[in-house]
């Protein structure tokens, strides 16, 4: 029988972490979140609490349940705090070793039947399941960023995960009110898949000429209907994201088709990974965005 879930534990109060604590407590589960201080935890309960408010001041979100939902989210700052939990969703940094780390000292701590999930987006989830003490209850529950905004998750079994596990993700992810779709486990699932390497072809395309930053973005905005053009995308979800998703493809995939443009290898050197640098593709340091080729 798939296992009921009720309280969820998060490892990570980052972007992710704190996204998908925010979706599951709006969603009615009670969660606990962890990260390496209290202070980080601290700090991604105040964004959760900021998110929650622009959602009551846009309308989407009554005062009374943003209070409700803020309510549900504790902080846990040993894992042990994290034994009662029925589902674990570890949203820590995009690294091998440090998610390793997390699995050997986490797992004693969570009771046997708890599930594990990763947030991961282009780890191999059967190598990481391998890493714990139950890999046929971890799976990859996969959210897109903002989580509160994305409709999407993808659900990435392992090659252990058991038919009870899905069954049970799936239903959290229901839950929450999202649409799942389900990934076989090989790099970077489906939506990465598709996605970065688009990206990096709209890269090719500025680094021989084809066409400027405006002229690329538009012309996919425009002759493609797709909402953002794709470098200004690539800014949204960072360079460095971008470049390190096409290594994992190029790496994982043994195709040529997957190497990184140069041309993004050098933005990621130069340090302009995007918005959150204050520079990419566009210059975000004034007023409006300026191209910067
Ligand atoms: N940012 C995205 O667009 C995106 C989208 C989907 C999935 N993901 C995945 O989500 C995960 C988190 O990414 P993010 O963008 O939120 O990163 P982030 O840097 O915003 O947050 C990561 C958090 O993990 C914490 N952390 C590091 N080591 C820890 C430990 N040992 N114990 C507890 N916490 C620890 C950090 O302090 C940080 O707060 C990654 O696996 C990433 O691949 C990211």
């Amino acid at each position: 029988m798939a296992t009921q879930i009720k309280t969820v534990g998060i490892i990570g109060a980052g972007q992710m972490g704190g996204g998908i604590a925010h979706v599951a407590s709006s969603a009615g589960f009670d969660v606990f979140i962890n990260d390496l201080s209290i202070d980080r935890i601290e700090k991604g309960i105040a964004t959760i609490s900021g998110n929650l408010a622009r959602q009551v001041s846009s309308g989407k979100l009554a005062e009374a349940d943003r209070q409700t939902a803020l309510k549900r989210i504790r902080p846990a700052e040993t894992y042990q705090a994290l034994a009662g939990c029925d589902l674990v969703i570890e949203a820590a940094t995009e690294d091998e070793t440090v998610k390793r780390k997390i699995y050997a000292q986490l797992c004693p701590a969570l009771k046997p039947e708890a599930l594990l999930a990763t947030n991961t987006s282009s780890i191999s989830i059967t190598r990481l399941a391998s890493q714990t003490d139950r890999p046929e209850r971890f799976i990859g529950i996969h959210f897109m960023n903002p989580a509160p905004l994305m409709k999407l998750v993808e659900l990435v079994r392992g090659i252990a995960t058991e038919d009870a596990t899905f069954e049970a993700a799936k239903a959290f992810v229901a839950a929450t009110g999202k649409t799942i779709t389900v990934s076989e486990d090989f790099p970077a699932f489906i939506v990465n898949r598709i996605l970065i390497p688009m990206i990096n072809e709209a890269i090719y395309t500025l680094y021989e000429g084809v066409g400027s930053v405006e002229a690329i973005d538009n012309a996919l905005r425009l002759g493609a209907n797709h909402p953002m053009g794709p470098l200004q995308l690539a800014d949204f979800i960072g360079l460095d994201i971008c470049l390190s998703i096409m290594q994992v493809l190029h790496d994982g995939l043994s195709d040529s088709k997957y190497r990184p443009c140069p041309l993004l290898v050098k933005y990621v050197e130069a340090g302009w990974l995007g918005r959150k640098a204050g520079r990419g593709f566009y210059d975000y340091r004034g007023e409006t965005p300026v191209p910067t080729r």
